[in-house]
């Protein structure tokens, strides 16, 4: 079979990458010349583990290949992936732009029968939408199907994720194209994943509720920390309780700093902006939403509160740059926000992350870059965990606290035991267990 995956950001890239190690033929289009360039050397535009070495195989194989030329993409394929990024509009909404876009252009190119993917995150109704686009744009009546499959990737584990999916979700108005994409998934189902196959509409919304769910138990848990340290209870050990519960489970009740990245900010507010134009009030997710920036705010004023509100000329060191570990993306990243927040108020700001400080340097050219962990902590007055890569999870904390000129310490992930850094001479600012 041939496929075509037409944007290679994270998503589209991953996607393609992934089918061609299924066996698939695929060719990944972008507009943009430069990327695509690069992707045919085998040279990946992003950090994520594993993902270089399917790409530089499939290539040799020939089994994947890369183009700016979408025409000659469609023709090949039969099924065509739609992966473009939907940013956020100001407003919340997603932006369809591209995916407009890109629907006018197959449909321009379309000389037989296709099936049409949506793999981006597009709002409820879009795959109705892509629809009468591609109707309107034909040259003359070619027959087509429409399928909603969203993608679960979590940056650092794309292809674990890709390749062992708890589910995979098809969203189809035929049997043909329910066929023709069970037969594109077949490795999986063979492995007994489990599928669902549903309406286009319900399966947009599944990946909405899914990303919104999850930023709620984060924020829930997040909400739960502050009153923890309001009564002085401990948060990892309320959450592992309750993780224990098994109509609870464990996963994504870890207090921190709140969530970021390209996906839980942008698909909570466009789901709240999908219902309000309904008339449809989500109250849980908005206040999900709201919980998030308290979070974050809150634990920015601890970092300033302990300087008794005189942070100037401070040097404040973090740890952890990306918006978790294990990729250098640092779309609505925390320590972005902390890093402008401690600037504003006229700190000094080193830093280092294993992969993530070449974006930062786009935004914050003039902060200092240091090359690991030990030389952020010279002279520092303070230090802020951020992101909990492994490397941080084992530092030689003694060396770390030799290097510092003050002994402030700000937890903001809860990897280290409170009492053992509080021994060690540190003042230690966990969140949700003092
Ligand atoms: C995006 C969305 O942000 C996310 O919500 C969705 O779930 C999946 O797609 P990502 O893959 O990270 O995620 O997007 P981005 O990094 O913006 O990549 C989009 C790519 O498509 C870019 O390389 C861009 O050049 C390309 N593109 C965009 C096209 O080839 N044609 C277009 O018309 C528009
Ligand atoms: C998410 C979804 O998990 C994935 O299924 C979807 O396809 C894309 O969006 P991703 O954004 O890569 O994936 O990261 P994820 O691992 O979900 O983490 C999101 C954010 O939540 C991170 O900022 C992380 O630090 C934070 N988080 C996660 C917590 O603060 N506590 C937790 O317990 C779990």
């Amino acid at each position: 079979m041939h496929i075509a995956v037409v944007g290679t950001g994270y998503v589209g890239l991953v996607t393609g990458a992934c089918f061609a190690e299924f066996g698939v033929f695929v060719t990944c289009v972008d507009k943009d010349h430069e990327k695509i360039m690069k992707l045919k050397k085998g040279i990946i535009p992003f950090f994520e583990p594993g993902l270089e070495d399917i790409v530089k195989r499939n290539l040799k194989e020939k089994r994947l290949k890369f183009t700016t030329r979408i025409d000659e993409a469609v023709n090949e394929a039969l099924v065509i992936f739609i992966a473009v990024g939907t940013p956020p509009r100001g407003d919340g909404s997603a932006n369809l732009e591209y995916v407009e876009e890109v629907a006018k252009e197959i449909a321009k190119n379309m000389k037989n029968y296709k099936v049409i993917v949506t793999k981006s995150t597009v709002p409820v109704g879009t795959g109705f939408m892509i629809k009468e686009i591609i109707k309107k744009n034909l040259e003359k009546p070619i027959p087509f199907d429409i399928v909603s499959n969203p993608e679960f990737l979590r940056e650092g584990s794309a292809i674990e994720d890709f390749m062992r999916p708890n589910r995979v979700v098809i969203g189809a108005e035929s049997e043909q194209a329910i066929a023709i994409m069970k037969d594109l998934y077949r490795p999986l189902y063979l492995l007994e994943t489990p599928f669902v196959i549903t309406d286009i509409v319900t399966s947009e919304l599944i990946k909405y509720a899914t990303n919104s769910f999850l930023a709620t138990k984060i924020s829930f848990i997040n909400e739960i920390s502050a009153l923890c340290e309001a009564v002085g209870a401990d948060v990892n050990t309320v959450a592992k309780a309750m993780g224990l519960d098994g109509r609870i489970g464990p996963k994504f009740l870890h207090a921190g700093i709140g969530f970021g990245g390209s996906c839980l900010p942008k698909d909570t507010m466009a789901l709240v902006k999908i219902a309000e134009e309904k008339g449809v009030e989500l109250g849980i997710i908005k206040a999900a939403i709201e919980a998030n920036k308290r979070q974050r705010e809150r634990l920015i004023r601890k970092i300033i509160n302990a300087f008794d509100n005189n942070i100037e000329g401070k040097t404040i060191g973090i740890l952890g740059l990306s918006f978790k570990p294990n990729t250098d993306d640092i779309r609505e990243s925390p320590a972005i926000y902390i890093i402008q927040n401690l600037l504003d108020k006229k700190a000094l700001i080193k830093v280092y992350d294993p992969a993530a400080m070449e974006n930062v340097k786009k935004i914050f050219p003039d902060i200092i870059y240091c090359s690991d962990p030990y030389s952020v902590s010279e002279n520092a007055d303070a230090l802020v965990l951020v992101t909990e890569w492994n490397q941080f999870r084992n530092l030689d904390i003694e060396k770390i606290k030799n290097n510092m000129k003050d002994n402030l310490f700000f937890d903001f992930r809860n990897v280290y035991e409170p009492e053992k850094m509080k021994r060690l001479g540190f003042r230690y600012f966990g969140v949700g267990r003092n």
